[in-house]
């Protein structure tokens, strides 16, 4: 699985054959440049949503529920959850929390909505904890993440996201459940793995945790064309008598 949020990038994701494709909304720190991913509304997803799907052949296309559209409030959030169905024509919706948010969970799923749960380091709720330090290190918290695996399992959900745990929890989970654990540091025990697309192809260069591995180094390869188009621009190279009328 990997994010998207726009058609080209997702076109190419999906012609190079990964599973899912989520529109993460982490598209609030990539594409939008806030810190945190709180700011991003339900219309905003719903842009990126149906981008996305228009390019999409093969793959699943998961879609953030963003903060605010779902949590204290079940029936508000069957109204978001069908709001993106509708408008983005997704295949799924994805959401963060396990207990706390069950109502929620259940009503969506009964409006026969598949449903992607996603435990550990919840970036939604960054305020609560204060930093995006690894998480459930301590016996209560692994316990805790454990029973929600499980609710969301029981719950019907069909995948559950697992960010940023230490791997001997993440296999754990992963061997527990039936239903597929992907993981974003997570480890290497869980059924798949995610990255936000543009920490993997290495155009965000400040973001660099442990989990992550680059396949690119886009922002260079970027930097530099853009640095020769300008040398060619000025130099009159640019546009030569093939590239005119
Ligand atoms: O928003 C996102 O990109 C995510 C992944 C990191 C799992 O939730």
């Amino acid at each position: 699985m990997l994010t998207s949020y726009d058609y080209s990038m997702a076109k190419l994701v999906d012609q190079a054959g990964v599973d899912v494709i989520l529109v993460g909304d982490s598209a609030s720190n990539v594409m939008a440049g806030n810190e945190t991913t709180l700011p991003m509304t339900l219309d905003q997803m719903i842009y990126h949503g149906v981008s996305v799907r228009k390019a999409v052949n093969r793959a699943l296309v998961v879609v953030d529920l963003p903060f605010g559209t779902y949590q204290g409030d079940s029936k508000e959030a069957l109204k978001s959850a069908i709001r993106i169905m509708k408008e983005t024509a997704a295949d799924a919706i994805k959401l963060e929390g396990g207990a706390e948010i069950i109502e929620s969970i259940d009503r969506i799923l009964s409006a026969g909505i598949p449903v992607m749960g996603h435990l550990g380091l919840m970036p939604q709720s960054i305020n609560r904890y204060g930093t995006y330090s690894v998480r459930a290190k301590e016996e209560e918290e692994a316990q805790k993440l454990i029973a929600d695996a499980k609710l969301l399992e029981e719950a019907g959900c069909f995948s559950v996201v697992l960010e940023k745990i230490p791997a001997k929890l993440g296999k754990q989970v992963a061997e527990m459940l039936r239903i597929p654990v992907i993981g974003i540091g997570a480890g290497n025990g869980v059924d798949g793995q995610v990255l936000v697309i543009h920490d993997m192809l290495g155009i965000t260069q400040e973001f660099s945790p442990r989990f992550l591995r680059r396949y690119a180094n886009l922002a260079e390869d970027i930097k530099g064309a853009v640095s020769h188009y300008i040398t060619d621009v000025k130099s009159r190279d640019f546009p030569n008598e093939r590239e005119q009328y």
